[in-house]
């Protein structure tokens, strides 16, 4: 597998880079299936190491149409930048408990958990003091497993249906207790130039990651993101993410689309600021996928909204 990507990498080093300009795609309302499946609880660590390549924009916005198609979700912000606490509307610097206060202090996850103004969607904060976390967990004892514990203790108390933990863009300590205390990892890719770098690093991590601590870990898949319609690059290099990944790349494509730059500006996830962009059919329609995955039977338990 890590030859294949090196010959990937070279590949992608020789493209032609010229790019041919066609019309945008434009906004049509799709409309949404009104179904609710019932699913089997699922953790998903969003992840990548590479910056910039839309965790937190996956993580915000999934979570938030996962929530208005009816399901319980929590995401837990493992950034220091805190941008999803941000995107979700916390105010990082007068917020008394963070994340950093369950791994470092033993603080209880539930006493930790805000609602947010999505129905059905809570966030877990975070701020810059979790940078410290990265280092000082290194002397803890079971440092790779405290996430793990908490949200299994928190479980205990508390129902939800999705878990998302949006990652920091390296692969520390904080990164490595999420894909412990994962059922699967989400990983989002730039359909640019140069986004396959890093692939290998972190197959690797998830490999090591499986032998030692977390045998059943799974890929739920690999996300095309930031997906330009108007040129070559994006279609070639989507095509060659989805040569390689093959089954395990998303249907799903996140197009690019200034709504999902501005909907943080506005603490919303997509779907509450526009719920008509394109942005919001994207992520409705990877929450669909997700779903799908994660699905237990086919039963209509309910109606969601049509957009
Ligand atoms: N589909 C999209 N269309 C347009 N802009 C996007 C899209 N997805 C993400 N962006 C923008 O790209 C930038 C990076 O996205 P985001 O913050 O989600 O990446 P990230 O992987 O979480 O970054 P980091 O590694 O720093 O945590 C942000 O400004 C975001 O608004
Ligand atoms: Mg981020």
């Amino acid at each position: 597998m890590l030859d294949d990507l090196k010959k990937i990498i070279k590949r992608l080093n020789e493209l032609d880079v010229a790019a041919d300009i066609t019309p945008v795609v434009s906004d049509q309302p799709v409309p949404l299936p009104p179904k609710i499946f019932s699913v089997s609880r699922q953790i998903i660590a969003v992840t990548n190491q590479k910056g910039g390549c839309a965790k937190t924009t996956t993580a915000v916005n999934l979570s938030g149409c996962l929530a208005e198609r009816g399901y319980k979700v929590l995401v837990i912000d493992l950034d220091p930048q805190a941008h999803a606490s941000l995107g979700l509307g916390m105010d990082k610097d007068n917020i008394d408990r963070t994340i950093y206060d369950v791994l470092m202090n033993n603080v209880s996850l539930c006493d930790v958990i805000l609602k947010t103004q999505v129905e059905r969607l809570d966030a877990v904060p975070s701020n810059s003091v979790l940078s410290g976390a990265q280092l000082e967990l290194a002397s803890v004892l079971g440092r790779e497993s405290v996430l793990r514990i908490a949200v299994r203790k928190m479980l205990l108390k508390k129902d939800y249906d999705f878990i998302i933990f949006d990652c920091n863009p390296s692969l520390n300590l904080v990164t490595i207790n999420a894909l412990v205390a994962a059922d699967s990892i989400l990983i989002p890719i730039q359909t640019h130039y140069y986004s396959l770098e890093g692939m290998k690093e972190l197959f690797s991590t998830i490999d090591i990651v499986r032998e030692r601590l977390n045998p059943d870990l799974q890929i739920l898949g690999i996300l095309a993101t930031l997906y330009d319609t108007r040129t070559k690059i994006s279609a070639k290099m989507l095509g060659q993410i989805r040569e390689y990944f093959k089954g395990m790349v998303f249907d799903t494509v996140i197009r690019n689309n200034v709504k999902l730059c501005e909907a943080p500006i506005f603490k919303k996830p997509i779907h509450i600021y526009d719920n008509r962009s394109l942005g919001a059919q994207d992520y409705f329609s990877l929450a669909d996928e997700v779903v799908a995955k994660t699905q237990k039977c086919e039963v209509r338990i309910g109606a969601g909204k049509v957009a």
